[in-house]
């Protein structure tokens, strides 16, 4: 479903992405984890098409998106959808609008199917009767619910999030983590969810991925990385050293690709 080979990104002197491969199958759920800078949400940018990269390519549904034009890009991102690190609804504009704003702008829908497909996205969130209430009033957790029914409403293919769950209570975290895996059983929806919670993490993951230094380190099942013996890898989902870090030390699982 998404195929990145040798992907390439850097800001000035700042090489952020440097040839990473990725393979997302049809209908499971990635994980990213890495630490904070590392590149996760500019790799989501890439796929999004938000972010240009220098090198490599990005294949979703078989189709190379690296090069296409603003028009042709648009296509391909209506199948797919990108929860932002911090919402990013439009303050001035209530619920509805935020999420009715793409459906609006995209597709020739009546006014009641647009109204029914946000109530219906909201409800799958758990908001109710929160389509009045200004962006700008709502909580962290909240506005999180509602930048993911506003892809919801869109029905994509694929939904690429960013921390979904980092700034929420654990009760919330907890149905957003049961969201992700129901949209992902129920609907077959393919996602990557870049996340620092492992708790998480390991929930909803089919597999999981670390970045560092640009590259995919480590591949595997929550069970295989729990127990990896890969000294970076430990120590992030640890926070304990093990042993020094070996610089390109590349220890991908044999997990089915
Ligand atoms: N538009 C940009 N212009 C210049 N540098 C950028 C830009 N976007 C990201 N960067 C840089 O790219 C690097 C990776 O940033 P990114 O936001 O992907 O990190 P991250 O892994 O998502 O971190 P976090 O876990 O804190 O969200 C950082 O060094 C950041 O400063
Ligand atoms: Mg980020």
């Amino acid at each position: 479903m998404i195929e990145i080979s040798h992907l390439c990104k850097s800001f000035g002197q700042n090489i952020v992405l440097n040839n990473l491969n990725l393979k997302v199958n049809s209908g499971e759920t990635k994980v990213i984890i890495g630490r904070s800078g590392v590149g996760k949400s500019v790799l989501l940018k890439n796929i999004m098409g938000i972010v240009q990269p220098d090198a490599g390519s990005i294949k979703i549904n078989g189709v190379e998106v690296t090069g296409l034009s603003e028009k042709e890009y648009n296509k391909i991102r209506m199948q797919m959808g990108l929860v932002f690190q911090g919402g990013a609804l439009f303050d001035s504009m209530n619920v509805e609008e935020n999420v009715a704003f793409v459906l609006d702008e995209f597709m020739d829908l009546d006014r009641q199917t647009v109204r029914n497909r946000v109530k219906d996205s909201l409800a799958m969130v758990g908001l109710k009767d929160v389509e009045k209430m200004m962006s700008s009033e709502l909580s962290g957790g909240m506005r999180k619910r509602v930048s993911l029914a506003r892809i919801l409403c869109m029905e994509p293919q694929i939904i690429l999030y960013d921390e979904p769950t980092t700034g929420v209570d654990p009760i919330t975290a907890d149905a957003i983590n049961n969201l992700i895996v129901e949209l992902s059983h129920k609907l077959k929806v393919t996602s990557i969810v870049v996340t620092h919670d492992m708790t998480s993490a390991y929930k909803i993951a089919d597999s999981m991925v670390m970045l560092y230094h640009g590259q995919v380190i480590a591949e595997g099942t929550s069970e295989e990385i729990k127990n990896t013996k890969h000294p970076v890898v430990r120590q992030f989902i640890t926070g304990e050293a093990e042993g020094p870090i070996t610089e390109g030390e590349n220890l991908i699982f044999g997990h089915a690709k």
